[in-house]
């Protein structure tokens, strides 16, 4: 049988657990989305070659490499998919434009706001694709749906937590993540930067915000809770919130919505549900309805299982890369691509500097 689909052979760089997390995506795609593309495991990059080897016989990597700058100057490599930590996104994506692959980057997009305008800059014209994954939740393409429609009406309150208590434990506290020098920031880049491109996606763009930060480790490089206040360019307020110190809770990642005509709550943790309140309903009847967001009629249902029967964490990756693959062959643009996450970035900068001057800083 003739192979109608092109190959595209993929390099990742990083196999830690979002390495995986993508293996599986690049894996699973072609089964829950019909694209035109067969994706090729060509060669999968890290420093050790004993876990390399591992990882390539576990999840179907053809080859393996420990220098990253061999795998870019490689022709038959199409994609590079950066899953390694922070301090290598800018140089493994600058290298990766620079020989013309399509560049798929992790988050945060950068360790700071100069980094990811260059970054930004250099994918110009190729296609690219930042792992914001939350916004492709199904819950959460749904609630978008219901905000573009009005059936939230005009919002007065947009409230977003990120909580982990993933900061608290000293063994799991001594890695990557918690160096200035590799990771640019603790909680802010980790997690606050899901919880604004989602704030972005959901409520428009934020004209200023005042901020804080907390370490609650003394000696610890970065900040291990932050918190900020915004008024959003639609009129309404916004608090958000993200912690490693938030004991009892492993990935909440939440937000919550109060329009003139209702309300909208989604937890990450119960992730196939969302609240919906319609205040425009008779005040008799008025009430949260906790909608199973699985089908029939829902985003990404007729990709994945009938209704009722419940997607996970993993069902996000899959779909950002179905839905990436389907506007690349179309021709069209992608999004959250690396223009995105350089606003994300620019928060994230207008955060750090509202904490130390302790003042309101203006987005504009
Ligand atoms: N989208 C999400 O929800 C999500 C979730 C977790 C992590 N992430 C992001 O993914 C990235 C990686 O995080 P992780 O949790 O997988 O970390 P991890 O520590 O589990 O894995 C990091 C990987 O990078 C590799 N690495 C380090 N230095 C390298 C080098 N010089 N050359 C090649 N490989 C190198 C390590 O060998 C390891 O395989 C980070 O940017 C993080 O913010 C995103």
């Amino acid at each position: 049988m003739t192979e109608r689909k092109q190959t595209l052979n993929v390099a990742m760089i990083g196999h830690g657990f979002i390495g995986r997390v993508h293996s599986n995506a690049f894996h699973q795609v072609g089964h829950f989305f019909d694209i035109p593309y067969k994706l090729h495991l060509k060669v999968v990059c890290g420093r050790d070659r004993t876990k390399l080897d591992a990882m390539a016989s576990q999840w179907g990597w053809e080859g393996t490499e420990t220098d990253w700058r061999a795998v870019i100057s490689r022709p038959d490599i199409q994609i590079v998919d950066i899953a390694a930590p922070n301090v290598l996104h800018a140089p493994i994506a600058l290298a990766a434009a620079q020989a013309g692959k399509i560049v798929l980057c992790e988050k945060p997009l950068a360790m700071s706001l100069e980094e990811a305008e260059a970054m930004a800059k250099a994918v110009d014209g190729l296609p690219n694709l930042v792992w914001f994954n939350y916004r492709r939740v199904p819950a959460i393409a749904f609630a978008r749906a219901l905000i573009n429609e009005g059936r939230t009406g005009q919002t007065f309150h947009y409230r977003s937590t990120y909580l982990h208590q993933s900061g608290t434990d000293p063994a799991r506290a001594s890695g990557w993540r918690f160096k200035r020098s590799e990771a640019g920031s603790g909680a802010m880049g980790d997690l606050l930067s899901h919880s604004v491109d989602l704030g972005f996606h959901l409520n428009g763009a934020i004209t200023e915000l005042m901020a804080m930060t907390h370490t609650f480790v003394p000696e610890r490089e970065v900040d291990d809770a932050v918190m900020f206040l915004a008024r959003f360019t639609n009129g309404s307020i916004g608090t958000f919130e993200a912690s490693r110190f938030a004991v009892g809770c492993r990935n909440r990642n939440t937000f919550e919505i109060h329009g003139s005509r209702g309300m909208l709550r989604f937890n990450m943790e119960n992730m196939n549900q969302l609240e919906f309140y319609d205040a425009t309903e008779a005040p008799n009847l008025q009430g949260t309805r906790n909608l199973m967001i699985t089908g029939p009629d829902h985003p990404y249902s007729s990709n994945f299982w009938k209704p009722g029967h419940i997607i996970g964490y993993e069902h996000t990756f899959i779909a950002t890369l179905g839905d990436f693959f389907g506007a690349l062959a179309r021709h069209e643009g992608f999004h959250p691509d690396f223009e995105d996450a350089v606003l994300v970035q620019r928060a994230l900068s207008a955060v750090e500097r509202s904490a130390v001057s302790r003042s309101w800083v203006s987005l504009k």
